[in-house]
């Protein structure tokens, strides 16, 4: 198709706010998708994605559609991840596209997504077309999200399109704007390939597939191509698009999204945000803008529950990041949990669906200590290093000084919720900064944060105090020093590596009286007495005691009948699974993550 045929734009929205229903009505007015394979759901493709209702992997789709105009128009969508883990992977999507459609629920309006989002399309230069969507719902209320999208998103009302998703509504109205309001490409046909891989995935069969917007030149199916930023080398095995299952026609031309196979065997081959061109062309063009490798945010020690299978929790780990370049892992041992990994992730949603992968897909029973965040330390002779496991942090004779990362965070809320809302920010060492009124009973609040205590059960605790009701966004504002200690815990004496936390001094002494109480009721009771004792350098500051087990659990059973004994072993051995005996005592996997749930 030529390049004033071609419409390229995305959809981004808040969650919930209808992104991937819009998509299928799209798919399904253009012809490109039935109704009756909508239902085996196309656009998000992975099982975990689906249970977890969010999009994870950006994916494209081509479509045709005949205007109004009775011209014919190649339309490819390009969805995009919907959660603040993968804001990277976003912008290169952006970067995909000239213009995007905002989603706005009509009974909620403009919400921190919205705007996070929106902010990157404007970086991107698109032209942004609003959508009001679920207007079927009787407690929408389009004309006040209208006002919202003049003041807050500053787009003129009268533009705004109003649809149900759900119903159909608004359809073709928003297919004949994308033709009229979002501009075609506008590259070189006659100059050399580039590029932009914008997603990829690893395939057992084709090796890596790369998603890609074609800027300048074209490129066929058993061209050798080059990555700029990688200077890998492949040949084409196979150039299409998706329609929203691969065709495989053989070529992409100037302005086109589709797909090419690598025959890469690893993903970091081909990274998102990488441009692609012909080894002949190197020196002669400029690669495209904006490629940055993904930085892990989040750090955690992943430990097989038996010990035997950490090489299989190696081969999975390899397996996983063939498919997924922004996690990382090394080798590390703990005393308590022996070897195991230290895994890097790009946020805590993004840890959650590494682990859970690890245990579907792969079967493996693990452990996964508590979330820590990256620490710059300058020891007091100068030197500086990074740390990512409290149990690494050197001993507080030897520091100088520790930084830690500080988030700009951003919430939405009805302006009853805002005290509820400064309290718990105050309790996580937050800074207000400003405070703006959208309308008379919504606000957006922005504090600085420190990441490590976003990470810890903030999300939740904020949608508990608000009702569900507050939103939030937060991005990386930079590393600043912060008095800092490290609190560790003693289970019947020994120090325990893997429960070693990193605290703020002054909330220290709350967090090891909280941590050794939660513990004690964590930790089953065994043959003897444990204490459990939090402390900082040789310095006790709380201690609980797991009293000893009064009986053996069988002796109840004796002269029971022996299903009921059975039962009872059966359950112990399920609960020992999550089990892991650290000198002489047995602690279950909730002791480490107790950290999580303190409030
Ligand atoms: P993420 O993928 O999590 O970002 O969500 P999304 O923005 O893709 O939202 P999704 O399309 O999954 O819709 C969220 C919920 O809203 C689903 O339960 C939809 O059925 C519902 N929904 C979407 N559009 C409409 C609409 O126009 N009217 C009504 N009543 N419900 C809708």
């Amino acid at each position: 198709t030529d390049q004033t045929h071609i419409r390229n734009f995305c959809i981004i929205a808040h969650i919930d706010h209808g992104k991937s229903t819009l998509a299928d009505r799209l798919l399904e007015f253009t012809g490109t998708v039935s109704k009756r394979e909508l239902m085996e759901q196309t656009l998000d493709q992975m099982e975990l994605e689906r249970e977890k209702g969010i999009t994870i992997k950006a994916q494209a789709v081509r479509m045709r559609y005949t205007a109004l105009n009775g011209e014919e128009y190649e339309l490819n969508l390009i969805d995009t991840p919907g959660h603040v883990d993968f804001t990277y992977e976003v912008s290169r999507s952006l970067a995909a596209c000239e213009g995007a459609l905002l989603v706005i629920d009509a009974t909620q309006g403009v919400e921190a997504q919205t705007l996070a989002n929106l902010y990157l399309a404007v970086e991107a230069d698109l032209n942004i077309i609003p959508v009001i969507n679920k207007i079927d719902l009787p407690s929408a209320d389009p004309e006040r999200v209208k006002q919202e999208v003049e003041e807050v998103v500053g787009l003129p009302k009268e533009e705004c399109i109003l649809a149900s998703a759900k119903e159909g509504t608004g359809t073709q109205d928003i297919l004949e704007a994308i033709i009229k309001h979002i501009p075609p490409p506008k590259g070189y046909v006659n100059r050399p390939l580039r590029a932009l891989v914008f997603d990829s995935h690893y395939d057992a069969y084709k090796g890596v597939i790369a998603y890609v917007r074609v800027v300048d030149g074209k490129l066929r199916q058993g061209e050798r191509v080059t990555m700029m930023a990688t200077s890998s080398v492949t040949e084409i095995l196979e150039a299409g698009y998706f329609h929203p299952r691969l065709v495989s026609d053989g070529a992409l031309t100037t302005g086109e999204v589709g797909y090419i196979a690598t025959g890469f065997k690893n993903v970091k081959d081909c990274r998102v945000g990488d441009t692609v061109t012909v080894p002949g062309a190197i020196g002669e063009i400029e690669a495209l803008a904006g490629y940055k490798p993904a930085k892990p945010m989040v750090f955690a020690g992943i430990y097989p529950v038996e010990g035997n299978d950490y090489p299989l929790l190696r081969d999975a780990l390899d397996r996983l990041q063939l498919n997924d370049a922004s996690l990382v892992y090394q080798p590390e041992t703990s005393n308590a949990l022996g070897f195991g990994f230290r895994c890097g992730f790009l946020g805590l949603l993004h840890m959650e669906i590494i682990q859970e992968r690890l245990e579907r897909e792969y079967n493996l029973a693990i452990l996964a200590t508590a979330p820590s965040v990256e620490y710059y330390v300058t020891r007091t002779n100068g030197e500086t290093e990074i740390v990512d496991n409290p149990s690494a942090m050197p001993s507080f004779g030897e520091i100088e000084k520790i930084e830690e990362p500080f988030m700009d965070i951003s919430i939405f809320t009805p302006s009853r919720y805002i005290g509820a809302i400064m309290e718990l920010v105050t309790t996580r060492r937050g800074i207000f900064k400003e405070m703006k009124y959208i309308e008379a009973e919504r606000v957006l609040l922005n504090y600085a944060m420190p990441l490590a205590e976003l990470i810890v059960d903030f999300y939740d605790q904020l949608k508990s105090r608000t009702q569900g009701y507050a939103s939030l966004d937060y991005s990386l504002a930079g590393y600043q020093d912060s008095d800092l200690v490290k609190l560790d815990i003693l289970v019947n004496g020994v120090a325990v590596d893997a429960l070693s936390l990193i605290v703020h001094r002054e909330k220290a002494y709350y967090q090891g009286r909280a941590l050794v109480e939660k513990l004690r009721s964590l930790i089953p009771r065994q043959l003897f007495e444990v204490p459990i004792q939090a402390a900082i350098g040789a310095r006790v500051i709380a201690r609980e005691t797991v009293k000893a087990m009064r009986k053996d659990v069988l002796a109840k059973c004796y002269g029971g009948d022996i299903t009921r004994k059975r039962k009872l072993l059966e359950k112990q051995k399920e609960g020992k699974k999550r089990m892991k005996m650290v000198g002489n005592v047995e602690i279950p996997q909730e002791a480490f993550m107790a950290v999580l749930s303190l409030e």
